[in-house]
C-alpha cells in the first residue's frame, strides 16, 4: 500500500494538486453514498491533467496535441467503446500503453488509485 505522501506526490506530477484537493473535498461533503461521484470527480481532475491534450477534455479525441499524432485517439466517449471491453481491461491500457501509438503506459506515473478513477470518468463519459 502506497503512503500518502507518495499519493499526493504522485497528485502533484499530475500538475494541479490545489484543484484535486478542492474536488476530494466537495467529494467528500456529499457524503456517504458518493463514494464513484468522488471517484469519478477525481477521474476528471487526474485525467484533465494527464490525458487531455490527447484525447480532448470529453474523449472525444480532439485535444490540442492530436492533430500531430498518428494514430489519432479514437473516441473514447462512443457508447460502442466499451463493446468488449471492461474497466480492467481499459486499466490495463492505461497501465500498459498501446504499442505501435503516441499512448504510453502509466503505470510508473499514477497510482493505482487513480488508474482506476479515470477509467470510471472515461466511463461516465460513454453513458448515454
Ligand atoms: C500523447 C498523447 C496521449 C496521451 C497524453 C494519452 N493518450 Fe491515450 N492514446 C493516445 C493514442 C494516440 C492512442 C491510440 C489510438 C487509440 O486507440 O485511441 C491512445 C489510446 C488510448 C486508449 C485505448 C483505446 C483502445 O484502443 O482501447 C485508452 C483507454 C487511453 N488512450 C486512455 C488514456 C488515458 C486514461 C490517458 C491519461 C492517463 C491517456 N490515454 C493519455 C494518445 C494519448
Amino acid at each position: 500500500m502506497m503512503g500518502w505522501g507518495q499519493w499526493w506526490r504522485g497528485v502533484g506530477a499530475a500538475g494541479n494538486p490545489g484543484l484535486v484537493r478542492v474536488l476530494v473535498t466537495i467529494g467528500c461533503l456529499l457524503g456517504p453514498g458518493s463514494a464513484s461521484a468522488e471517484a469519478e470527480t477525481a477521474g476528471q481532475a487526474t485525467y484533465g491533467a494527464q490525458c487531455a491534450m490527447c484525447h480532448g477534455e470529453l474523449g472525444k479525441g480532439d485535444g490540442p496535441a492530436a492533430a500531430m499524432l498518428n494514430p489519432k485517439p479514437k473516441d473514447l466517449s462512443a457508447p460502442d467503446f466499451w463493446t468488449g471491453r471492461t474497466e480492467e481491461s481499459v486499466a490495463e491500457i492505461v497501465r500498459q500503453g498501446k504499442a505501435g501509438s503516441a499512448m504510453m503506459g502509466y503505470q510508473s506515473v499514477l497510482t493505482a488509485e487513480q488508474i482506476r478513477d479515470v477509467v470510471t470518468y472515461l466511463r461516465s463519459l460513454a453513458r448515454p
